[in-house]
Parts: structure tokens; sequence; C-alpha cells
């Protein structure tokens, strides 16, 4: 290694020095078991089985009428899969399960206080309750196919109810995270022009009972000054029948759920006969400009896309109880705790609560009583269970067959804790990655089939044909040790059908950069950029190193830099705001805050408490940064253009390297020693 110069050496550099991981077997008990043990499907689903291979997927449904054409590509990179083919997910969810498991747990619902009673929702009854809550939607709302509806609903039995009865009457949802705040619910009402919003009164999070519905009042203002309104503001409680806001019910706009549903009690509604590419839902995500955008997912591809590779990667059969801790507001919970394990019939836990509430045991609790085999989390997570007690899962009698991380790299050291401690040497481990985006995983082993190796995600997963390019779109072979950005050159059915109201975004983000020819219907001529560095290793397995762009990962999800700076120049005092990620112990990465104010403004300690906590009400609590400095000016270059890095440097105590070609060098010495001062 010749340069070690901290500014000029990337991480991406650095990375390719990392040493070479041993492989870990799967145990000889999951291979029993597993769903696909011969190395056969990596033919099946190899490029010269492509698009047809996906009928595998698509086959795990059942449809309405079956489609005519596996494939679309005449209006790149608009892909339509399984077209003329109509299905519902509801149905597919739900119903189809009826005749053989009426009986059998859909959801286990886990509310966070342990003394109150686990939930368990059998088939039957999640078809009644789904029902009837459709009944609610089209009859007392008056929705309809393709009408939109936000949702901002905590980790309850009543999201994945809610999802379930507006994909029934095929009107799409759009999940907010419970912890956005008021302000970002109601943006994204207005950019979905959604018709109604459903929340719930109030919900359990680190033993406090939160106000929730307050969020709907602003939500609901928000939308409105975007001209927005929505029509109607459904609300769940959290403890039927009693009411458990301070908030007033807003007449003639805001009902309650749970008062309307005895009007509606046993009505059933008939399952919308929806297109393929019909969409099924919107989820935000944020990108490298301006405000988030909605990636918009259909019915069918999307559907058959997490089927699959629930089938397959998560390893899931219908006797199994699944737990991804994830919360339904992210893709993850849409993917793999609602849609694939229904569909495929299985148990899914859905848990209110912190992981590591009331002590640092409740999650291994969870996994003993309800008799958890297949756990799903993030490094975040593990580093925080790991921290809150190295031994204590030993101390459970609970088993898992598979586990899986996802949303931000993991480190060797606490994938061996997830394996060792976690895992009793009894689970297999898939590190599988892939983004909103993109509907279900992109790259992970195949766990019966391929080694497990710490770090790196693995291989694409069937179907999926990823390749690194560099900067000129030059291929960069596995094992030439040197990173680029992660590309994958095929269609397949999860990736999002297009950013709502902005098709022209989607080709610009994530096709334009290595499109080898705009005209063409090929999509050999398309690669989708998924905007992450990475390495690919001899041996075939990619290892992820994090964003190429504006864009911070914080405890496994994206935020970006641009709305929490443009977040802080809402306070009056502010005028310049820096955003630059730091590496944080249990979160990965967090924000941390530059800004200068404008003339006539002082420094002071409960300014930057104003910044952080205005950040955290237009956002939410996840996006406020770590620290908040106030300095006399950012460095910039000689046009003007503030220098991240520098400020980067600075935050990490790295080197600032060579500043001598900034405007105002000297302001670098200020800086510093205003965060050190702060330390
Ligand atoms: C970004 C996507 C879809 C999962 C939830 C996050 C990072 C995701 C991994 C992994 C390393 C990962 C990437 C990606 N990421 N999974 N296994 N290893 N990095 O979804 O908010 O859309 O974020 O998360 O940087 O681009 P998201």
């Amino acid at each position: 290694m010749a340069k070690t110069d901290p500014v000029e050496t990337t991480e991406a550099q650095l990375a390719v020095h990392w040493k070479e991981e041993d492989y870990y077997y799967p145990p000889v008990s999951f291979i029993a078991q597993a769903n696909v043990t011969d190395a056969s499907i990596l033919e099946r689903f190899s490029e010269k089985n492509f698009p047809e291979c996906y009928k595998e997927y698509a086959d795990l449904l059942t449809w309405y009428k079956y489609w005519g054409k596996t494939l679309d590509t005449s209006n790149p990179p608009f892909w339509k899969w399984f077209v003329g083919g109509e299905l519902n997910a509801c149905y597919n969810c739900v119903d189809r399960h009826l005749p053989k498991n009426r009986n059998k747990t859909a959801l286990h619902f886990v509310p966070e206080p342990e003394n109150e009673p686990i939930q368990h929702i059998t088939y039957q009854e999640l078809w009644v309750r789904v029902n009837e809550l459709a009944a609610v939607l089209r009859d007392f709302c008056g929705l309809k196919r393709g009408d939109r509806v936000t949702l901002h609903l905590p980790m309850t039995a009543e999201l994945p109810i809610t999802m379930l009865a507006c994909a029934r009457l095929g009107i799409i949802h759009s999940q907010v995270f419970s912890g956005f705040s008021g302000q970002a619910c109601g943006e994204r009402i207005a950019d979905s022009q959604s018709r109604v919003l459903i929340t719930m009164d109030a919900y359990y999070r680190a033993g406090k009972l939160l106000d929730h519905k307050q969020l709907a009042d602003i939500a609901a203002d928000k939308a409105q000054s975007e001209n927005a309104a929505p029509e109607k503001v459904l609300v769940w409680q959290r403890h039927p029948g009693k009411y458990s806001s301070q908030t007033a019910l807003v007449t003639g706009r805001d009902f309650i759920v749970n008062d309307l549903l005895p009007q509606y009690r046993g009505r059933r509604v008939e399952p919308e006969h929806m297109l393929a590419t019909d969409p099924l839902f919107l989820m935000y995500t944020s990108g490298s400009t301006g405000r988030p955008k909605a990636c918009q997912h259909s019915t069918g591809g999307y559907l058959a896309y997490v089927a699959g590779t629930s089938k397959y990667i998560q390893d899931i059969h219908p006797e199994d109880v699944y737990w991804c801790m994830a919360d339904i507001g992210w893709i993850t919970g849409h993917s793999y705790i609602v849609y694939g394990p229904l569909a495929l019939g299985a148990s899914s836990v859905v848990y209110e609560g912190v992981p590591t509430h009331p002590d640092a045991g409740r999650s291994w609790r969870i996994a003993e009583e309800l008799g958890v085999n297949i756990f799903h989390t993030s490094p975040t997570a593990i580093r925080a269970l790991r921290r809150a007690g190295e031994d204590i899962p030993a101390r459970y009698n609970y088993h898992f067959k598979h586990m899986t991380t996802v949303g931000e790299p993991i480190e060797p050291e606490v994938w061996r804790w997830y394996y060792e401690v976690v895992g009793k040497k009894e689970a297999v481990i898939v590190d599988t990655w892939w983004q909103t985006e993109n509907g279900g995983f992109l790259c992970s082993t195949v766990p019966a089939i391929a080694p497990m190796k710490p770090g790196s995600a693995g291989p694409g997963v069937p179907g999926i044909y990823p390749v690194i390019y560099d900067d000129e779109g030059k291929e960069i072979p596995a094992g030439a040790g040197q990173a680029g950005n992660i590309c994958i050159r095929n269609p397949w059915p999860g990736l999002m059908q297009t950013i709502w109201g902005d098709p022209e975004r989607m080709t610009r983000q994530y096709f334009e950069r290595y499109c080898k020819d705009k005209k063409s219907t090929d999509w050999h001529d398309w690669p989708y950029l998924a905007g992450d560095g990475a390495v690919h290793a001899a041996d075939g397995y990619f290892r992820i190193l994090g964003r190429i762009d504006d864009v911070i990962n914080v405890a496994g999800h994206r935020l970006g830099t641009k709305e929490i700076e443009s977040a802080a120049l809402t306070v009056p005092e502010v005028a310049e705001a820096a955003v630059v990620p730091v590496p944080d112990e249990l979160k990965g990465r967090v924000p941390e805050l530059y800004v200068s104010l404008k003339p006539g403004f002082e420094a002071s300690p409960e300014l930057s408490a104003k910044i952080a906590a205005v950040i955290a009400e237009q956002i939410g609590p996840i996006a406020k940064p770590k620290h908040v400095w106030i300095v006399p000016d950012m460095p910039k270059t000689r046009s003007g253009k503030i220098m991240r890095r520098i400020l980067t440097a600075v935050s990490t105590k790295g080197n600032t390297g060579d500043i001598t070609t900034l405007a105002n060098p000297d302001v670098v010495e200020i800086i510093r020693s205003t965060v050190q001062k702060g330390t």
C-alpha cells in the first residue's frame, strides 16, 4: 500500500486491504430441511434462462389469469413483468391459506409492555379483520382501486391488516415510518395525493405510551399547506375501546376505526382482480437530491419476487415462526414481515417496541416463547444487543435455524458474535444486500448451497447478475482487488416500476450513468446503478462498502444529506449548513452538522440544540445530528463550494490534507479547535 494519506484514500480503496475472511459452512441440520439444497437453482436462474426463469417465482402465487408475456422491455427502463396476468396480493397472503391453514397463526403481535398478552392472529381471524376494514375503506371512505392512502402506523397488528385491506381493494398504500415526524408524513401525503390518512392514537416505545395522533394533525396541516389535505383521518385505538391520545378529534375529518368497525361486522369484500403491472404500494426513500421520492412497487412482479426470495434465501416453510425485527415502515418490513412470509403461509412476528426493553433478554424471551426459528435483523440492532449483554442469549432456550442481517455493512467481529452467541453456531446466516428501490434481495448466499463469509453479502441471488464498473464504465473483474460502482445488469421482477410522479428521475438516477444506448430496447444496454461502492472478490462474493452519493446510512436506513441541510436552513439564524457522516459504534454512521450563522448572531449551546430539535421535528429523531458545530465559516474552494471532505476529516479526527487551495484555509484550524473543545 503506497499511499496512506487519509484524504486521498477513499473508503473503497482502504477496503480492499481488509483481510479475506474464512468461510463458515451451513450446519448439516439446516441443509437437511432447506427449501433448496442443490445447485441446479443457479443453473435454472442463469442468464441463458432469463427472463423465463422468473416463472418459477410467479408460480408460487395464485393467479386469476395467467400472464402472456414474462418480460416486456419495450419502454426502457420501465420494465413490465408478467404482462396481462391478474392476481390480488391480499388473496395470496390470506384467503388462499384458509382451506388448509385457517387455524394457524398468521401474525404474532407482541406488545412492548411485557404484561400485555401476545395476540396470536390466525389466518381466519386475519381474513375477517381485513374484510371488515376493507368494507370501511370502500363503503365509509369511498376509496377505490388506484386511490392512494397514507399510513402512519406503528408496529402493531393493525399495520399489516391495513396494508392487506388496501391491497384487497387495489388501493395503493404508502406507509410512512411511525418514527418520522408529522411534517415528513404530511409531505408524503401531498406528494402521493393520498385521499385518506390512517394512523393510531398511541403506541409503546421504550416503556412510554407515545401520543401519536398529534402527529396526524401536523401531517394534515402540512398536506393542507400544499393543497392536499386528506379527506379523512382514520385513527386506530392502541387499546380498543379507549382513546389514548391527548389530542382532540377534528369533527368531520377524524374517525375512530374501532368505532366504525362494528357497523361492518361480518362484511366480506371480494378481492379486486388487479393487473400484475398495477401498483401495490409506494415506499419513500432518500436520494441525493431534494425531497424524498416514492418508489412505486408492482403487484405481480413484486409479490413474485418477495415470495421467491422468502422461500429460497430466507428458507421460509409454512411451519416456520419467522421474526424480522425491522419496522414495517421500511421496505424490509413490507417484503419480509408482511408480503413474503404471508404469501408463503408462515407465521410472522410483529413486535411493537425496542428489542432491549425492559432488558437485554427481551428479544430472546420472545424467541423462546414463540418458538421463533428464523430471525432477521440489522447490524445496528446486533451491535445494540451485544452491548447490552454479550452472553445473555445463552441463558435462553431458543433455537434459530436461520438468521439474516440487512441494511448496512456488518463488521466481521459483530458477524461472529451474531453467529456464535445469538445463533449458538446452529444457524446459517445470510447477509442480504438490497435497497428500497429493489423490492427484495440482490446479493446474498443461497443458504444451504454456498458458505458464509463474514462481512461479505455474497454473489447475486438467483436471477440477479451484478457487475462492478469503474467511473469510465469499464467492468472491474472479480478478484481485481479494486472497488467500483456495483450495478445489476438485468431487470428483475422486484425492481420498482418508477418514481411516483417523476419517471424522468427513475431514468436519470439509476440508468443514465451506464446506459449503453438510450434508443435500445434490449435490456443488456440498461444496467441499474445501485449507488453503492463494492469490491468483487475472486470467489464471486461482493463486499458492499457504502453509498457513493450524498446519502448517509444511519442504522441501516438512508437519509439524504440535503434533506437534513435544508431542515437546518429553516432555522432563521442559519446561513449555511453541511452534513457529514461520522462512524458510530452502534448505528454504523450518524450525521454531524456544521453550520455558519447569518451576521449578527452568536454561537451558543442553546442554538445548537435548537437546530438539532428542528431537524428532529421536520424529519424525525433518526435524523438528529450527533453534534451541531457552529463555525465562523465553512471551508470553501475558490469557486465557493463547501469542502465536505475537510469537515469529515475534522469530525473523524483524520488528516485534512492539503488545504492551501482553499479560499479560506485559516478557518480549518478554527473549526478543528471548536470541535476539539466540544468533545
Ligand atoms: C442501502 C439501502 C433494503 C434494506 C434496508 C435498507 C445499504 C443494505 C446492506 C448489506 C451492506 C447494505 C446499502 C444500500 N445496505 N443492505 N447487507 N450490506 N450495505 O434499505 O434504506 O433503501 O438502504 O443500505 O448502502 O444502498 P435502504
